[in-house]
């Protein structure tokens, strides 16, 4: 083996140092590009996200302007679909569904009832009892309202609601006759809510109930009408917090 000489050792160690500084150069080169790469992911993601937001605001206006449209018609309802959407999120969240407010939900939760625009006015506004032929025409507002939003890609999460909203645990309900599980959980939840504003509100032939025994008659149904889950979700939820959103819609 040959040794070096002390200037070969002196030469190779500076020739070594010059490497490493070289490569510490090049490593904060690339920490440099990275962060950069990285504040300009933050920026599109920011970007992004403000789009997403703008997006679902726009995306909530036009549920809004179309539930209200409806709402203009059914002059009993009042403000009838805000509220309903309000208790449909409480009831979701209590009986654990994984995004109670999320808003292809509280989209299908506002325009329930959007197929009532096919509905007569003679209809809609008749103070009275409906004829058996009325009360068929009637029981089409969920299918031809599935048939409206179904059409509209954004909300092809909120038809399951808007179809089976009035269909009940025991198959008895429409437009579908599905019964149990085969009914959308999102539709079992939004019924309870649906019946318990409906029996609140004042109706043209009758007084509304007093909140607690609404409730009372809503628990009745469970098993029938309701989904026994869902009613005793229900059953936890405080009334105030259902008087609140009585105030506020
Ligand atoms: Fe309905």
């Amino acid at each position: 083996m040959e040794l070096n000489t002390e200037a070969e050792l002196t030469e190779e160690i500076a020739g070594l140092r010059e490497e490493l500084a070289r490569r510490d150069r090049e490593a904060a080169e690339k920490e440099v590009q990275l962060e950069r790469y990285a504040a300009d992911l933050r920026e599109t993601f920011k970007e992004e996200r403000a789009l997403t937001q703008q997006l679902t605001r726009s995306y909530r206006a036009t549920v809004r302007a179309l539930s209200n449209a409806v709402e203009a018609r059914d002059a009993y309802t009042g403000k009838h679909a805000e509220r309903v959407a309000a208790y449909g999120v409480e009831i979701a969240r209590a009986a654990g569904l994984p995004r109670p407010d999320a808003p292809d939900l509280e989209f299908g939760f506002l325009l329930h009832d959007i197929g009532k625009v096919a509905v007569p006015d003679s209809i809609l506004y008749k103070p009275g009892p409906l004829t058996t032929e009325e009360r068929a025409l009637m029981a089409r507002h969920p299918a031809i309202g599935a048939e409206i939003v179904g059409q509209i890609e954004f909300l092809s999460d909120a038809v399951k609601i808007v179809r089976s909203h009035h269909e009940r645990w025991d198959g008895t309900g429409y437009p579908d006759g599905l019964a149990g599980d085969q009914i959308p959980l999102t539709a079992r939840v939004f019924a309870v809510a649906d019946v318990l504003d409906a029996l609140t509100t004042d109706r043209p032939y009758r007084a509304g109930f007093p909140l607690r025994q609404a409730r009372t008659m809503i628990v009745e149904e469970s098993g029938t009408h309701f989904d026994p889950h869902v009613i005793d979700a229900f059953r936890t939820i405080d009334d105030m917090t259902f008087v609140q959103i009585g105030r506020d819609a």
